[in-house]
């Protein structure tokens, strides 16, 4: 279903040079969504996708140049098994339908976590639509799919142990650098802002190394109910943030 395109051009109380290059957001409250209409969790799901749709095409649209969503954590295979599978089945669905407008809205799509335990026809889709996007330059958008922060620092440490083991590099090599070059997020830039919907006050193992420095925005709006003019009120907030990245 096609979110109907409520406006196109950055609202005029927004400045475009203080837009973040890169926004990340916590889609959470899918869930409480659907049980709040009388409806299954899986509809929020769905739900969920139209909202994330459309949120991509807003920051296309008002020039945010990176978006990293985050669709499903280390931690969310603990859910009940028909939730896990229809999720799995969902991303499938997605990715299959929306690579051509991703194509035609010169979208590059990335997906960031531990991919090979995904099911096949899932990884072979993820596969296809990276390749297929690759050149595409609009905007660069980011699914963290089994995605865990913890994880993702683990698996940095254990690669760079195995090199400082085999003798190509020396412990004193270790830096900031050589260590981001090991994350899944090695081909993006830092989030300038993240926004968590449904009102939790909390990270859940999302992009621990790269949010240092991002602004972080949470909104009471449940995931499926956030629209441009929540995405509005989040850049409004971050505009008037003071980043002083520890200066004074
Ligand atoms: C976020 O919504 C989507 C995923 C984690 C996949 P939830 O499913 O967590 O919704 P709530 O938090 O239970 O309402
Ligand atoms: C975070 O939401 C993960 C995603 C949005 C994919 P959760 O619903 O899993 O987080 P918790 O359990 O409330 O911390
Ligand atoms: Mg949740």
């Amino acid at each position: 279903m096609k979110t109907p395109i409520v406006m196109q051009d950055l609202p005029p109380d927004l400045k475009p040079e203080r837009l973040p290059n890169h926004v990340a957001v916590i889609m959470d409250g899918n869930g409480r969504w659907a049980k709040r209409q009388g409806m299954p969790r899986i509809m929020g799901h769905k739900r969920g996708v139209d909202a994330l749709k459309d949120l991509l095409r807003c920051c296309k649209d008002w020039g945010v140049k990176a978006l990293t969503a985050y669709a499903f954590s280390t931690e969310n295979w603990n859910r009940p098994l028909e939730e896990v599978d229809f999720l799995m089945t969902l991303f499938q669905r997605v990715l299959r339908q929306e690579l051509r407008e991703m194509m035609e809205e010169n979208v590059q799509i990335h997906f960031v976590g531990k991919l090979d335990v995904l099911p096949r026809s899932l990884q072979a889709e993820i596969e296809r639509s990276m390749a297929e996007t690759q050149h595409n330059q609009d905007i660069q958008f980011t699914v963290a799919t089994n995605y865990g922060g913890r994880q993702e620092i683990l698996e940095a440490t254990r690669a760079i142990a195995h090199l400082v083991q085999q003798g190509k590099i020396q412990p004193e090599d270790i830096d900031a650098a050589l260590f981001e070059s090991h994350l899944y997020t090695k081909n993006t830039c830092d989030p300038d802002l993240i926004i968590r919907t449904s009102g939790e006050m909390r990270i859940s193992n999302f992009l621990l190394w790269q949010m240092a420095y991002a602004e972080i925005y949470v909104t009471d709006t449940l995931w499926p109910d956030f629209n441009r003019s929540e995405f509005h009120r989040a850049l409004s907030s971050y505009q008037q943030r003071d980043r002083r990245f520890g200066k004074v």
